[in-house]
């Protein structure tokens, strides 16, 4: 009986508690707080880009990989791909779509996003046609206006460094070829001077037979 007094005494008690914060509007406001604490967790995420470098042949397509951690939609965030300046970027993503205003010229029409894949956070650059010049560390801002966060990736084009460097090495080659000959084989004078060794030699071989 004195257990099951108890009990009931608990039971009443919560449930006035429970009654009375929800006239206060106690509950509601614990409610906002709850959904804000989680909104403000669930906002935040890291860019995520490969820590090694990224290598292409001038002249070919390629993506600088990089990717929202959690995986979460990047569609209504600002995506940023700048190379030094930040108000020059490679390519801007705002308000939904790229905008090429202020995009630096020397990547016009060569920069895009993979725009259905921003669902699934994947914010990677692609780079068409690239160049020499397009070398260097490219950084992906990421914005949601409540948070930010940056990657930043390593691009290295070669091709058109083989092809300067060889005929550089070629020529050097060359050069050090002929050297040599020059220093190391005898002069021609001199070796046809012990040339008339040749018809002795076949005399020898046709008295053997
Ligand atoms: C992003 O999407 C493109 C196109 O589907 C794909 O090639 C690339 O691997 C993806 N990148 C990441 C980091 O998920």
């Amino acid at each position: 009986m004195k257990v099951q007094k108890r009990w009931s005494c608990i039971v009443f008690l919560l449930l006035h508690i429970t009654q009375v914060t929800w006239t206060h509007g106690l509950t509601k406001h614990v409610l906002k707080l709850t959904r804000a604490f989680c909104g403000f967790f669930s906002e935040r995420f890291q860019v995520v880009a490969p820590s090694s470098v990224v290598l292409a042949f001038a002249g070919e397509d390629v993506t600088l990989p990089t990717s929202l951690s959690p995986a979460i939609s990047a569609q209504g965030f600002d995506v940023r791909w700048i190379r030094d300046d930040f108000d020059s970027p490679v390519l801007l993503y705002q308000n939904l779509q790229i905008r090429p205003e202020r995009q630096i010229q020397s990547y016009k029409g060569r920069t895009t996003l993979f725009l259905e894949e921003l669902l699934n956070g994947n914010v990677s650059l692609r780079l068409q046609d690239v160049r020499v010049s397009d070398s260097g560390v490219y950084r992906c801002f990421v914005d949601s206006r409540s948070w930010n966060e940056e990657a930043h990736i390593t691009l290295t084009i070669e091709g058109d460094l083989v092809l300067f460097f060889c005929p550089f090495y070629v020529t050097l080659f060359y050069l050090v070829f002929m050297l040599f000959q020059k220093l190391m084989l005898p002069n021609p004078q001199t070796h046809n001077g012990s040339c008339p060794k040749t018809p002795l030699n076949k005399e020898f071989t046709t008295q053997t037979f």
